[in-house]
Protein backbone atom coordinates (compact mmCIF):
# COMPACT_ATOMS: atom_id res chain seq x y z
CA UNK A 1 0.00 0.00 0.00
CA UNK A 2 0.94 3.60 -0.77
CA UNK A 3 2.21 5.53 1.95
CA UNK A 4 -0.24 8.65 2.41
CA UNK A 5 0.72 11.99 0.24
CA UNK A 6 1.79 14.68 2.37
CA UNK A 7 1.69 18.27 1.84
CA UNK A 8 5.24 18.88 -0.70
CA UNK A 9 3.86 15.84 -2.41
CA UNK A 10 1.30 18.60 -3.78
CA UNK A 11 3.65 21.57 -4.81
CA UNK A 12 5.14 21.88 -7.53
CA UNK A 13 8.00 24.21 -8.23
CA UNK A 14 8.55 26.16 -11.48
CA UNK A 15 11.67 27.55 -12.25
CA UNK A 16 11.95 31.11 -14.22
CA UNK A 17 8.69 31.63 -13.44
CA UNK A 18 7.42 34.89 -12.75
CA UNK A 19 11.31 36.00 -13.64
CA UNK A 20 14.78 34.74 -14.56
CA UNK A 21 16.40 33.24 -10.96
CA UNK A 22 12.97 32.74 -9.14
CA UNK A 23 11.62 29.25 -8.23
CA UNK A 24 7.53 29.56 -8.11
CA UNK A 25 6.20 27.32 -5.17
CA UNK A 26 3.25 26.67 -7.23
CA UNK A 27 0.16 25.10 -4.23
CA UNK A 28 -2.39 24.92 -7.03
CA UNK A 29 -2.10 21.33 -7.31
CA UNK A 30 -2.18 20.74 -3.50
CA UNK A 31 -5.84 23.21 -3.56
CA UNK A 32 -6.92 20.92 -6.96
CA UNK A 33 -7.41 17.93 -5.02
CA UNK A 34 -9.53 17.35 -2.50
CA UNK A 35 -7.41 15.09 -0.07
CA UNK A 36 -4.95 17.72 0.14
CA UNK A 37 -6.71 20.77 0.13
CA UNK A 38 -8.37 19.41 3.30
CA UNK A 39 -5.25 18.29 4.92
CA UNK A 40 -3.65 21.81 4.02
CA UNK A 41 -6.96 23.55 5.95
CA UNK A 42 -6.88 21.36 8.65
CA UNK A 43 -3.02 21.86 9.33
CA UNK A 44 -2.81 25.56 9.21
CA UNK A 45 -6.11 25.92 11.35
CA UNK A 46 -4.68 23.45 13.74
CA UNK A 47 -2.73 25.39 16.17
CA UNK A 48 -5.36 28.59 16.48
CA UNK A 49 -8.54 26.19 17.99
CA UNK A 50 -9.96 27.43 20.94
CA UNK A 51 -8.10 30.31 20.43
CA UNK A 52 -9.63 33.85 20.69
CA UNK A 53 -9.34 34.82 16.58
CA UNK A 54 -11.80 37.27 15.55
CA UNK A 55 -10.89 37.71 11.98
CA UNK A 56 -8.13 36.19 9.37
CA UNK A 57 -7.07 38.20 7.16
CA UNK A 58 -6.18 36.99 3.57
CA UNK A 59 -3.70 38.42 0.87
CA UNK A 60 -5.00 38.27 -2.45
CA UNK A 61 -5.51 35.98 -4.23
CA UNK A 62 -4.15 32.17 -2.69
CA UNK A 63 -4.96 33.81 0.87
CA UNK A 64 -8.63 34.32 -0.16
CA UNK A 65 -9.02 30.85 -0.95
CA UNK A 66 -6.79 29.04 1.97
CA UNK A 67 -7.80 32.28 4.74
CA UNK A 68 -11.52 32.09 4.13
CA UNK A 69 -11.22 28.47 4.85
CA UNK A 70 -9.96 28.90 7.75
CA UNK A 71 -12.00 31.56 8.91
CA UNK A 72 -15.00 29.21 8.60
CA UNK A 73 -13.27 26.37 10.57
CA UNK A 74 -12.38 28.98 13.40
CA UNK A 75 -15.68 30.56 13.31
CA UNK A 76 -14.16 33.97 12.07
CA UNK A 77 -15.09 36.69 10.29
CA UNK A 78 -12.40 37.01 7.04
CA UNK A 79 -10.75 40.46 5.62
CA UNK A 80 -9.51 40.58 2.19
CA UNK A 81 -6.33 42.49 1.63
CA UNK A 82 -6.36 43.42 -1.41
CA UNK A 83 -4.16 44.86 -4.80
CA UNK A 84 -4.63 48.44 -5.15
CA UNK A 85 -7.83 49.76 -6.67
CA UNK A 86 -9.85 46.26 -6.25
CA UNK A 87 -12.03 47.93 -2.75
CA UNK A 88 -14.83 50.37 -2.35
CA UNK A 89 -13.68 53.75 -0.07
CA UNK A 90 -13.03 54.02 2.09
CA UNK A 91 -9.56 52.00 2.37
CA UNK A 92 -6.29 52.33 3.69
CA UNK A 93 -3.20 51.74 1.74
CA UNK A 94 -0.08 49.96 2.14
CA UNK A 95 2.83 50.45 0.00
CA UNK A 96 5.98 47.24 -0.21
CA UNK A 97 8.21 45.54 -1.67
CA UNK A 98 7.98 42.46 -3.23
CA UNK A 99 9.99 39.01 -3.80
CA UNK A 100 10.01 39.74 -7.47
CA UNK A 101 8.83 43.62 -7.80
CA UNK A 102 6.40 46.23 -5.87
CA UNK A 103 2.95 46.90 -4.61
CA UNK A 104 0.30 48.59 -2.99
CA UNK A 105 -2.14 46.50 -0.96
CA UNK A 106 -5.27 48.15 0.35
CA UNK A 107 -7.90 47.43 3.33
CA UNK A 108 -11.57 48.28 4.22
CA UNK A 109 -12.03 50.71 6.50
CA UNK A 110 -14.87 48.34 8.04
CA UNK A 111 -12.61 45.00 7.64
CA UNK A 112 -11.39 45.47 11.04
CA UNK A 113 -13.28 46.57 14.31
CA UNK A 114 -10.75 48.14 17.19
CA UNK A 115 -9.51 45.66 19.31
CA UNK A 116 -10.02 42.34 17.19
CA UNK A 117 -7.58 39.76 17.35
CA UNK A 118 -6.31 39.06 13.72
CA UNK A 119 -4.80 36.02 12.28
CA UNK A 120 -3.11 36.40 9.04
CA UNK A 121 -3.33 33.47 6.67
CA UNK A 122 -1.59 32.84 3.30
CA UNK A 123 -0.23 30.40 1.03
CA UNK A 124 3.64 31.25 1.03
CA UNK A 125 5.95 33.84 3.01
CA UNK A 126 8.86 34.62 1.53
CA UNK A 127 10.57 38.23 2.12
CA UNK A 128 7.64 39.09 4.21
CA UNK A 129 6.78 42.27 2.79
CA UNK A 130 3.17 41.57 2.08
CA UNK A 131 2.49 40.12 5.48
CA UNK A 132 4.32 42.86 6.57
CA UNK A 133 1.99 45.50 5.23
CA UNK A 134 -0.93 43.77 6.29
CA UNK A 135 0.27 44.05 10.29
CA UNK A 136 0.67 47.61 9.61
CA UNK A 137 -2.73 48.14 8.13
CA UNK A 138 -4.47 46.23 10.87
CA UNK A 139 -2.81 47.86 13.24
CA UNK A 140 -3.62 51.31 11.95
CA UNK A 141 -7.26 50.02 12.24
CA UNK A 142 -7.14 49.08 15.95
CA UNK A 143 -6.35 45.16 15.36
CA UNK A 144 -3.67 43.38 16.54
CA UNK A 145 -2.38 40.48 14.32
CA UNK A 146 -1.11 37.81 17.02
CA UNK A 147 0.12 34.91 14.74
CA UNK A 148 0.15 34.49 11.08
CA UNK A 149 -0.18 30.82 9.09
CA UNK A 150 1.09 30.13 5.64
CA UNK A 151 1.77 26.52 3.82
CA UNK A 152 5.38 27.31 2.32
CA UNK A 153 7.99 29.02 4.06
CA UNK A 154 11.22 30.27 1.79
CA UNK A 155 13.59 31.43 5.28
CA UNK A 156 16.52 32.56 3.10
CA UNK A 157 14.46 35.05 2.10
CA UNK A 158 14.07 36.38 5.90
CA UNK A 159 9.79 36.93 5.94
CA UNK A 160 9.28 34.80 9.13
CA UNK A 161 11.99 36.52 11.26
CA UNK A 162 10.70 39.93 10.37
CA UNK A 163 7.21 39.02 11.32
CA UNK A 164 8.47 37.00 14.84
CA UNK A 165 10.40 40.32 15.16
CA UNK A 166 7.26 41.86 14.94
CA UNK A 167 5.64 39.85 17.50
CA UNK A 168 3.81 37.72 15.42
CA UNK A 169 3.72 34.11 16.25
CA UNK A 170 4.39 32.51 12.75
CA UNK A 171 3.22 28.73 11.45
CA UNK A 172 4.60 27.07 8.58
CA UNK A 173 3.82 23.45 7.12
CA UNK A 174 6.76 23.24 4.72
CA UNK A 175 9.95 25.22 4.00
CA UNK A 176 12.13 25.22 0.86
CA UNK A 177 15.96 26.29 1.55
C1 LIG B 1 2.68 35.93 -3.36
C2 LIG B 1 2.23 35.05 -2.24
C3 LIG B 1 2.25 35.97 -1.05
C4 LIG B 1 3.43 36.89 -1.37
C5 LIG B 1 4.63 36.49 -0.56
O1 LIG B 1 1.62 36.68 -3.83
O2 LIG B 1 0.95 34.49 -2.49
O3 LIG B 1 1.05 36.72 -0.92
O4 LIG B 1 3.70 36.74 -2.78
O5 LIG B 1 5.75 37.27 -0.85
P1 LIG B 1 6.46 38.23 0.21
O6 LIG B 1 6.58 37.46 1.49
O7 LIG B 1 7.80 38.52 -0.42
O8 LIG B 1 5.63 39.47 0.36
P2 LIG B 1 1.73 37.68 -5.07
O9 LIG B 1 2.08 39.05 -4.54
O10 LIG B 1 2.62 37.08 -6.09
O11 LIG B 1 0.22 37.84 -5.55
P3 LIG B 1 -0.82 36.86 -6.28
O12 LIG B 1 -1.27 35.86 -5.23
O13 LIG B 1 -1.94 37.79 -6.66
O14 LIG B 1 -0.13 36.21 -7.44
N1 LIG C 1 5.68 34.75 -3.88
C1 LIG C 1 6.86 35.32 -3.65
N2 LIG C 1 7.85 34.47 -3.96
C2 LIG C 1 7.27 33.33 -4.39
C3 LIG C 1 7.74 32.07 -4.83
N3 LIG C 1 9.06 31.83 -4.90
N4 LIG C 1 6.86 31.12 -5.19
C4 LIG C 1 5.54 31.38 -5.11
N5 LIG C 1 5.02 32.55 -4.72
C5 LIG C 1 5.88 33.51 -4.35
Amino acid sequence: MKPPKTIPDYIRTIPDYPHAGILFRDVTPLCADPQGFRLAVDQLTLPFTGQKIDKVIGPEARGFLLGGAVAHQLSAGFAALRKQGKLPPPVIAQSYALEYGEAVVELSEHAITPGDQVLLVDDLIATGGTAEAAVALVERLGGTVSAAAFIVDLPDLGGRKRLEALGVRVHTLVAYE
